[in-house]
C-alpha cells in the first residue's frame, strides 16, 4: 500500500478481533514509530507495548472506560520525555517539541498499522496519573497517547473533514 492510500484508508477503529498481532508486524509498526522526525533528532520518546490482558483492562479504566482498549490484543502507550527536549531547547522543547515529536511517532504507528491491515485508534482521553500508576512509569515520562492495535472488526466510513482550512497566498 502506498503512503497516500494508507493516509486515506486509515480510520479510527473501535472494534477489534481478539487474535494477537504477530511480533514481526509489531516490530515493523514500532520501527515506523521511531522513524518519525524529531526536533534535533532527540527522539524524546518511549513506547510501552502492552499485551497483558490485566494491564489492557487497567488502561481502559484509566481512559474513562473506553473498553475497546481492553478488547484490542495490543495497546501501544506512547510516552514523551520532556526533559530530553528541554535540555537543548528549553521551554519550547519541554512544552512543544517533545509533544510534536511523539505525535509524529503516533501518526507513523497509525499509518504503518493501516498498511499492514490493522485497525488503530489514537486515544488521548485518559488520566495521565492513572496510566503512570498502571505502567509504573518512572519520574519524567509523560504518557501522551495510547494506540490500541488489532485486526478491525468494523469498517467505519470516513469522518467528515472541514474544507475551509486552506489559505492560499
Ligand atoms: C489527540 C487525539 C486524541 C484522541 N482521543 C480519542 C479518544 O480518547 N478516544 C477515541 O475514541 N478517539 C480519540 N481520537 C480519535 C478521533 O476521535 C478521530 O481521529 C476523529 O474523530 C476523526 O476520525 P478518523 O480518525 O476515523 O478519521 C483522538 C484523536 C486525536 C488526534
Amino acid at each position: 500500500m502506498d503512503t497516500l492510500e494508507a493516509i486515506h484508508r486509515r480510520r479510527s477503529v473501535r472494534k477489534y478481533r481478539p487474535e494477537p498481532v504477530p511480533e514481526d508486524d509489531l516490530r515493523a509498526i514500532l520501527n515506523a514509530a521511531i522513524s518519525a522526525p524529531s526536533a534535533g533528532n532527540i527522539q524524546p520518546w518511549k513506547f510501552y507495548i502492552v499485551r497483558e490482558h490485566g494491564l489492557r483492562r487497567a488502561l481502559a479504566e484509566a481512559a474513562y472506560g473506553q473498553t475497546f482498549i481492553e478488547e484490542a490484543p495490543v495497546c501501544i502507550v506512547v510516552v514523551a520525555i520532556p526533559e530530553m527536549s528541554a535540555k537543548r531547547y528549553g521551554d519550547r522543547g519541554w512544552g512543544l517539541y517533545c509533544i510534536q515529536d511523539t505525535a509524529a511517532a503516533v501518526q507513523n504507528i497509525l499509518l504503518a498499522s493501516t498498511a499492514l491491515g490493522y485497525g488503530t485508534c489514537w486515544v488521548g482521553a485518559f488520566s495521565e496519573d492513572a496510566v503512570v500508576r498502571v505502567l509504573n512509569l518512572p519520574e519524567g515520562e509523560r504518557p501522551v497517547s495510547m494506540v490500541p492495535v488489532g485486526k478491525p472488526a468494523e469498517s467505519p466510513p470516513p469522518r467528515p473533514r472541514r474544507r475551509d482550512v486552506f489559505v492560499w497566498l
